[in-house]
């Protein structure tokens, strides 16, 4: 029975192929009309029932399909550049939220509604298969404002604690499934080698090792949730492949200001790239990840997205990834300026979808075209097509194409917030800590507080933050700063005084002074200097005249270059990008917590030893050895001072 149709399907198929090969006049005109009919499918249709195994499924439906279904399929635009009659009208397989596309009130229940505008008209088409709608949740559902905003995963690197970070997995996919949104591109499986890079806090660490476990982890959570909703989510593992080994200097890209190591080239050897980079992969595909995303950085000159090599001979063939390939955004316009040329090339070296973002519609008819002219076979498009399929049929979404409204109050709950103050405790680093500066007793008669990180949820939260780049007066609902934290920890005898720039009067016991970057997300955070702001180190300077024991707590994307302020502070705790949750940071400071974390990163000594990893940093001693090596972390029993070398002059 399937043969047959198939076998009918086929010849329809080659007929309709002879004649659009006939011109061009044709193609461009060529009806996007379906060629299955509505009265064609009967609700007993062997893909429309659940009970049949998957490939079963995925075999009846690709068999109904015309090419405009398939090649719809195989298309995900951004939300802004698409209605949801347009969705329909073009088949389309996907739509996402880029990092700017969120909704106007964005609100859950808003979100809910908007993704289920598109899952309607797409359930009309007339072989009614769900469309699958994608976000970056990277740290949590994080472009709903009051979701539960957990620490970028560099945080998540220093927790050391798979665990947690499988739990976290498990409480972003309730936030998006109660949206019905079950595809996530994340998490990066990068293992960023240089932390200029403006995508370091997206990678778990520099090590290969903790990279893999920690996103393995990410993706079994994210990928089963207990305590069973029907429809599951899938996780993307990126960028594939060696998106953090690009090397400094060599991006041409110029997006708000010209990139630096972002989408650039990397140029190590398949030996080196298979070690550093492809276990994370191994991994991924083992945990059944739903889908990878290609890289845009280039292997010695040559795009990622149009490598072949590594997309269908290792990626699908020896590692036996049976997932989708998704292009990243707008990446396959990159290969070619001739268009036609790349979109030909990405295909056939194995991307199955194409992030377009914006002109759909070109890329529907060149793709119309190079089918018709043979360069793409109709047997790469039925490859493409069964993988996107079989991934919705196990997803749940033909029978679960809508959000969960069970799971609507799971959004920024107290237990994910729980959560996500557990992991903030455990991500910080505490790296000095001399004069028993820490802990802070909350009984203190006096504390100063200082600092443009102190009271700022954007510098808490980082890039993908509500909008792509973060920003940061970004106001969270149901979050807390850490200057609220603060405040709701001490005593009620004990005067805290703020000030942003530290500039006191009188004196107190402690100064707490929270310092670091502002938000940025990929090249637009790409820096050749990592010291710290004129801004930041006058307020450490400031509030040191005036406190016996002076904390600093860093707020950063990656491990800043410390050593000229080092000594002017009694400890220094690095905290990465925490969230939402301020109070994993006073957990720890005022000692109901300990401090657990280790770095995840080599912590450099000056801006001239970057790039310094644990690969390249191996066996060096005195100055030439990081300020604090991959690893380190101290427990805050104590004073525990690190051997302090002066490699200044
Ligand atoms: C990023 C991806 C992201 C995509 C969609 C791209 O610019 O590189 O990581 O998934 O945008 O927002
Ligand atoms: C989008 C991001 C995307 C970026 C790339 C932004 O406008 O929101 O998702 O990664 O553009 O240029």
């Amino acid at each position: 029975m399937i043969i047959k149709q198939r076998t009918i399907l086929s010849l329809a198929l080659l007929i309709s192929l002879t004649l659009l090969s006939c011109g061009a006049e044709e193609i461009a005109d060529s009806s996007i009309a379906p060629t299955a009919t509505s009265a064609s499918i009967s609700n007993d249709s062997i893909y429309k029932d659940s009970g049949r195994p998957v490939d079963a499924r995925v075999e009846d439906l690709l068999s109904r399909m015309s090419l405009d279904e398939k090649i719809g399929q195989m298309t995900q635009a951004e939300n802004n550049s698409i209605s949801s009659e347009e969705g329909a009208k073009y088949y389309l397989g996907s739509v996402l939220s880029g990092g700017d596309g969120i909704s106007s009130t964005n609100t859950i229940g808003e979100w809910t509604d908007y993704v289920k505008g598109y899952q309607d008209q797409a359930l009309q088409t007339p072989l009614g298969i769900p469309l699958i709608y994608g976000v970056d949740s990277v740290h949590g559902f994080s472009h709903v404002n009051g979701a539960t905003i957990f620490p970028h995963n560099i945080g998540l690197g220093a927790t050391r604690n798979p665990q947690l970070v499988k739990k976290i997995g498990q409480a972003t996919a309730q936030e998006m499934l109660a949206a019905g949104i079950a595809w996530n591109f994340s998490p990066v499986v990068a293992v960023p080698q240089d932390i200029r890079w403006g995508r370091t806090y997206e990678g778990f660490s520099e090590d290969t090792q903790l990279v893999t476990d920690l996103s393995s982890a990410y993706i079994e959570g994210f990928q089963t949730i207990p305590n069973g909703t029907d429809v599951m989510a899938g996780a993307t593992a990126k960028h594939y492949l060696g998106d953090g080994g690009t090397k400094f200097g060599t991006s041409t890209q110029n997006i708000i200001r010209p990139y630096l190591l972002d989408q650039g080239n990397m140029l190590y050897d398949e030996a080196t790239v298979r070690s550093l980079f492809l276990p994370a992969y191994q991994s991924a595909v083992k945990n059944d990840v739903m889908s990878v995303m290609t890289s845009f950085s280039s292997w010695n000159g040559t795009k990622m997205h149009a490598n072949k090599h590594m997309i269908t001979d290792v990626l699908k063939g020896e590692l036996g990834f049976k997932g989708f390939v998704v292009s990243d955004w707008g990446g396959i316009d990159q290969i070619d300026s001739d268009y036609q040329k790349a979109v030909m090339t990405a295909i056939n070296a194995g991307v199955d979808m194409n992030m377009v973002p914006y002109d759909y519609v070109r890329f529907i008819d060149v793709m119309k075209k190079a089918v018709a002219a043979g360069d793409i076979s109709q047997a790469r498009i039925d490859d493409a097509v069964r993988r996107i399929l079989r991934a919705k049929f196990k997803l749940g979404l033909f029978e679960h194409p809508y959000g969960d409204p069970a799971l609507t109050n799971t959004v920024g709950s107290d237990a994910h917030r729980q959560l996500a103050r557990q992991a903030v405790r455990e991500s910080l680093v505490l790296l000095k800590n001399d004069k028993d500066a820490l802990p802070i007793a909350k009984d203190i008669s006096t504390l100063f507080v200082a600092g443009h990180g102190a009271d700022s949820m954007g510098m808490q939260s980082g890039g993908w933050t509500i909008t792509w780049q973060g920003n940061d007066d970004v106001k969270l609902m149901g979050s807390t700063s850490i200057l609220e934290a603060i405040k709701s920890t001490i005593s009620s005898s004990t005067t805290l005084k703020f000030n942003e720039t530290g500039k006191f009067d009188g004196a107190s016991d402690v100064g707490i002074v929270v310092v670091g970057e502002s938000p940025y997300a990929e090249g637009v955070g790409d820096k050749q200097d990592l010291r710290l702001t004129a801004e930041d180190i006058s307020a450490i300077t400031n509030t040191r005249a005036h406190v016996k024991k002076l904390i600093v707590i860093i707020l950063s994307g990656r491990p800043m270059v410390i050593t000229d302020q080092f000594q002017d502070a009694d400890a220094w705790v690095a905290a990465w990008l925490p969230g939402s949750e301020g109070e994993g940071v006073t957990d720890v400071l005022f000692g109901d917590y300990l401090f657990t974390g280790k770095l995840s990163y080599s912590w450099p000594r000056s801006n001239a030893q970057l790039p310094i990893n644990e690969n390249n940093s191996a066996g060096k001693t005195g100055c030439q050895a990081p300020l604090f090596p991959f690893g380190y972390g101290l427990g805050n029993a104590g004073s525990q001072a690190i051997e302090w070398i002066n490699c200044l002059n």
